[in-house]
C-alpha cells in the first residue's frame, strides 16, 4: 500500500488504512531510532527543504533530523532571511525551490490553505507543519501514534480535547484522524474557545472540563494560543487555569492509566500544572521522540510512493 497523494495536507484527506501505514512504518523507524546508529540510506539522493512563516522547535527540527538520519539533504528557509522580506510571493518561493531540484517541502505558514495552494504549484510533495487554524497533520500522526503505542488500538478509546478547541489546528487534525480510528472524542473548554459547529465532526461538546474528563484513556490539553487570539476570549491566564487547567485532582477523574498529552510547548502551570506535566501518566517527552520516528515515515512514504516499495 501507498499514500494516495504526492502531499501530506490534512488529516481529513487521509483515509484510515493510510493512517494505519504511517503508524505501522513510524514504529520500523523508532527502532532505528532507538539503536546506536541511527542512519539509514532510505532518502539518499533526497533534498529535504523547511520552508517555515512561523515559529517552531519541535516540528521543525524533527524534520530535519529525521531527513538526516535518512541521509538526505536538508535545508530550511525561514521568511525573515529569505526573499520573502523582499515581497517574494509564496508560489514564486516555492517555484524556486523546487527548480533547484527538491523533492519535499515542508510548510508552515500562518494563512489556512497556504500548503494547498504550494502544492497546486509546485512538483515536488508539500508537508504541510501546520497551517493557520486549519490543521497539523504531522503533529496528529505523532499523538495517534503514542496512543497506538500505549494502548494498542485507538478503536473505543474515549479522549478528552481540552483547551483553546477554537485556534487549534492540532485539535482539528486529531479530531479528523481518532474519529477515523474509532475513538469517542470529546472536546472541553471555555465557550468562548469552542469553534460554532464543532459536533457536527462527530466529537461530543462540554462546558467544563471535569465532564469531558471523567473515564477518559487519553487527556490532551492544548496550548492557549495566545499570539492569535483577540483580546477577552477568557477574562485572565490565572482564571483560566483556575477553571480549566490540568490539575491532580482533575486527573483522578480520568481512567487510573490515563495518558497525559499535550503538543507543546507548554505554558507550564497555565493548561497543565508541574506535578501533572512531569507526572509518571504524562507522555509528552514521548511525543517528542515519536515526532521524528513519524516524520520519517512521512518522508520515506512520501518520496517512495510512485514504486510501491514498502518496508512494512
Ligand atoms: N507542537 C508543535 O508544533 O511544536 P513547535 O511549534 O515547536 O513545532
Amino acid at each position: 500500500m501507498v499514500l494516495k497523494s504526492k502531499d501530506l495536507l490534512g488529516i481529513k484527506e487521509l483515509s484510515a488504512e493510510e493512517i494505519m501505514l504511517v503508524l505501522n512504518t513510524a514504529k520500523t523507524m523508532k527502532y532505528v531510532l532507538t539503536t546506536n546508529n541511527k542512519k539509514t540510506p532510505h532518502l539518499q539522493g533526497k533534498s529535504i527543504i523547511t520552508l517555515f512563516y512561523e515559529n517552531s522547535t519541535r516540528t521543525r527540527l524533527s524534520f530535519e533530523l529525521a531527513s538526516k538520519y535518512m541521509s538526505a539533504s536538508a535545508a530550511n528557509i525561514s521568511a525573515s532571511s529569505s526573499s520573502v522580506s523582499k515581497g517574494e510571493t509564496l508560489i514564486d518561493t516555492g517555484k524556486t525551490i523546487d527548480m533547484m531540484g527538491a523533492d519535499v517541502i515542508i510548510i508552515r505558514h500562518p494563512m489556512s490553505g497556504a500548503p494547498h495552494l504550494l502544492a497546486k504549484n509546485i512538483n515536488a510533495s508539500v508537508i504541510n507543519a501546520g497551517d493557520g487554524m486549519n490543521e497539523h497533520p504531522t503533529q496528529a500522526l505523532l499523538d495517534m501514534f503514542t496512543i497506538w503505542e500505549k494502548k494498542g488500538s485507538l478503536e473505543g478509546l474515549k479522549i478528552a480535547i481540552l483547551g483553546d478547541i477554537y485556534h487549534s489546528r492540532v485539535a482539528r487534525s486529531n479530531i479528523y484522524g481518532m474519529t477515523k480510528l474509532g475513538a469517542e472524542v470529546s472536546v472541553a473548554g471555555p465557550s468562548t474557545l469552542l469553534p460554532p459547529g464543532i459536533e457536527k465532526t462527530g466529537v461530543k461538546v462540554f462546558n467544563t472540563i471535569q465532564e469531558a474528563m471523567i473515564d477518559a484513556d487519553v487527556v490532551m490539553a492544548l496550548r492557549i494560543q495566545l499570539e492569535r487570539q483577540k483580546k477577552g476570549l477568557f477574562p485572565t491566564t490565572r482564571e483560566y487555569s483556575r477553571f480549566f487547567g490540568l490539575d491532580e485532582k482533575r486527573l483522578k477523574l480520568a481512567k487510573e492509566d490515563a495518558l497525559v498529552m499535550h503538543p507543546g510547548p507548554v505554558n507550564r502551570g497555565l493548561e497543565l500544572s508541574t506535578y501533572v506535566m512531569d507526572g509518571d501518566q504524562s507522555v509528552i517527552n514521548e511525543q517528542v521522540m515519536n515526532g521524528v520516528a513519524v516524520r520519517m515515515a512521512l518522508l520515506y512514504l512520501l518520496t517512495r510512493r510512485n514504486s510501491g516499495e514498502n518496508i512494512n
